[in-house]
This record gives structure tokens, C-alpha cells and sequence, in this order.
């Protein structure tokens, strides 16, 4: 099939077989990339139309007891300052946020257990009761036990952020030596079952993906119906075992962002930090292709550049207002609006 009416079957069906996937990704021309982003936008803007929600972003821990292969962070990486922020800290960080206007603060960490299930809990109350109008918290912290989850979400946490990574087991395995792939996944579908708004994701361009591992990322994705779905390119780490392979690319990273916009349609997408340290304009392209969030980092900025999951971070001088308006003036460049409301889910909204 030609690649145009592949992209407009796409478009039309929501569905690509892995073979289809694999052959467009590895194959597509310039100008039929231009087509798929157009289509990824016009399939956003039909599900959330010109909007993009902002979420306050708190990276209030670097400690981490994984040792993810690509991560800057690792526990293995001895040259990282780490540091913690305390809850006061973090709602201190909450309320500037809120002043900034974000009503989705994320909460999100090393995997790190100085703070307990009753540390978090609390502060999760503290979080929701503090304010006037309503906040969303969403928590990016790693994997807990299933009863610590239920606990988290009947504390008032609203959502859930933890990528599969890549849906290659093989990749994984190598990727990840301290964790398990079929633990992530049922954890991915037990966040689901507890009733946060999930988020999964995966990164572009890691040392040994191929294309297959692509399609199948998109299909578990498809499958798994997570309410957002974050995307971003690998960028290595000079102080981690990957630190000499390649990065992914921004073109791979755009195409995969809009093929899960065409194949997910309803779903959350964020431009994310990754993309916009790989091109000074990479989070415009991607909210060209169909991504619909943004978020904007609130962390302190005497800790910012200690969160390094990948090396030359944007942003890691900037305080929490200049995020924020620089984030709405790219928005506005693209000649789409912020939108400062909850930005729940489309599948969230329809089962409620
Ligand atoms: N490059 C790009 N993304 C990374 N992440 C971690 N390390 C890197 C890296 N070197 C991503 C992972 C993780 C998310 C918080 O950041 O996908 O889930």
C-alpha cells in the first residue's frame, strides 16, 4: 500500500498493523511525514481542539534505588549530588505553582522510600485540601506494592505516570537489571484497576531498538489504553554505561508521537523535556504532531540541574515563572492556547 493512503487508513481506522507501522517508520519520505503530523494534529483537534494543559512539574527526589541503564540518576551513578525536598518543601513548590496557575501538580521522584506510604499520603491530603479551586495530583514515582497504590489514590492522587519503557522483553531485560518486565506491566494494569488516570510511555532510539520494537510499543499502548502517553528521544548520559551510544532522533521521536496520536486518539500526549533539549523548538514540532500537553518544571531551581535523567536539560537556570510564560509564548507560536483547567483524560471524562 502507498504510504499516503497508509497514513489515511490510519487516520480513518485508528489501526495499523505492526507490519504497516514498521514499513512507514522506516520508510517515510519528508513529505509524507508532513501528511501523518497534519493528520495526528487534525485527529487532536477533534478530541481536545486547540487546547494544551499545562502541569506543573516537582522533581523533588534524585534518590533512586534502580539502576537503569540509560538513567542519569541510577543508583550506580556516584557523581550526582542527590538531594530530597521535604513535604513542606514540595508544597511550598505547590503553591507557587498554584499562583502560576497549574491545577495538575506532578509529583515525581527517584524511586526513593525515604518517603513512605504515610509520607505521601499526607501530603497528597495536604495538596488536595490547600487550594480553592480543585488540583489534580498526579504521582511519578516508580514502582511501590499494589497496596501502597491503593492507599496513594485513596489518599486523593488522581493519576499515575510510569512509562513501559519499550515493550521489547528482551530490551528490557538488558535495559533495566534491577527491575522486571512482567512486574511493570502488571503494575501498569493494577494503577489502571485502582482507577488512577494512567500514564505509559516509552523512549525513541535506545541502543539495540528496532523498529519492530517500535510497532510494538504502539500496539501494547493501543492495547493497554493508558490515559496519556509519553514519548521522548534517548539521550545518553556520559556518566551511565550508555553514555557513548546514540541518541534518538527527532524525527523518529515526531513520528512515533503522531502515529500514537493517530492510534490512540483520545489519549494525553506531552511534548516532552526530552524533545525540547534535542532541538530548541522540538516540543513546537511535537504539539504539531499531535501532543496536547506540556510540562512546564516548577522544581526549585537550586536543585534543577541535579534531576538529570539525560545530559543539557533545558531550563536547569530558569525559576518557575519563566517556564511558565515561555512555555504559553511557544504554545502561542504553534497557534494553539493554554489551557490552565484540570486537563483530564477524554476516556477519564467519559466514564465519570
Ligand atoms: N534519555 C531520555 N529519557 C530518559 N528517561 C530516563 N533516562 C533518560 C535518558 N537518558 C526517561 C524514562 C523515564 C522518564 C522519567 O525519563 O523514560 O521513565
Amino acid at each position: 500500500m502507498n504510504k499516503h493512503n497508509l497514513i489515511e487508513k490510519a487516520y480513518q481506522t485508528n489501526d495499523l498493523s505492526k507490519g504497516e507501522i514498521i514499513f512507514l517508520f522506516e520508510s517515510i519520505t519528508p513529505e509524507e511525514r508532513e501528511d501523518l503530523f497534519s493528520k495526528a494534529m487534525q485527529t487532536k483537534q477533534a478530541y481536545y481542539g486547540n487546547k494544551v494543559y499545562l502541569r506543573g512539574l516537582i522533581e523533588f527526589s534524585n534518590i533512586c534505588r534502580q539502576d537503569c541503564l540509560y538513567c542519569g540518576i541510577r543508583a550506580s551513578n556516584t557523581k550526582v549530588k542527590r538531594y530530597r525536598l521535604i513535604p513542606e518543601e514540595i508544597l511550598a513548590c505547590c503553591d507557587k505553582g498554584y499562583e502560576l496557575g497549574y491545577r495538575t501538580f506532578v509529583l515525581q521522584s527517584g524511586e526513593d522510600l525515604w518517603y513512605t506510604e504515610e509520607i505521601l499520603s499526607a501530603l497528597i491530603q495536604q495538596i488536595k485540601r490547600r487550594y480553592d479551586a480543585e488540583v489534580a495530583v498526579t504521582l511519578s514515582i516508580g514502582e511501590r506494592d499494589v497496596e501502597t497504590y491503593q492507599k496513594l489514590f485513596a489518599s486523593g492522587a488522581d493519576r499515575f505516570l510510569m512509562r513501559h519503557e519499550t515493550a521489547s522483553q528482551e530490551l528490557y531485560g538488558k535495559l533495566h537489571p534491577t527491575m522486571s518486565f512482567e512486574d511493570r506491566r502488571a503494575y501498569l494494569n493494577a494503577l489502571k484497576g485502582i482507577g488512577f488516570q494512567v500514564g505509559a510511555g516509552f523512549m525513541v532510539g535506545l541502543p539495540g531498538q528496532t523498529p519492530i520494537d517500535l510497532a510494538e510499543d504502539l500496539h501494547y499502548l493501543k492495547k493497554l489504553h493508558p490515559d496519556m502517553i509519553g514519548i521522548g528521544p534517548f539521550i545518553p548520559h556520559s556518566e551511565t554505561p550508555l553514555g557513548s551510544e546514540k541518541g534518538g532522533t527527532i524525527n523518529d521521536t515526531l513520528v512515533m508521537v503522531a502515529l500514537a496520536r493517530l492510534l490512540i486518539p483520545d489519549s494525553l500526549i506531552p511534548a516532552t523535556t526530552a524533545l525540547g533539549t534535542l532541538h530548541p523548538l522540538g516540543r513546537e514540532m511535537a504539539l504539531k504532531a499531535g501532543a496536547n500537553v506540556v510540562m512546564p518544571i516548577i522544581t526549585p531551581t537550586s536543585v534543577r540541574k541535579q534531576y538529570a535523567l539525560y545530559e543539557n536539560k533545558i531550563c536547569g537556570d530558569d525559576h518557575p515563572e519563566d517556564c511558565r510564560y515561555c512555555i504559553e509564548r511557544r504554545i502561542q507560536t504553534v497557534g494553539l492556547e493554554v489551557d490552565l483547567g484540570r486537563g483530564d483524560s477524554w476516556q477519564f471524562l467519559s466514564n465519570a
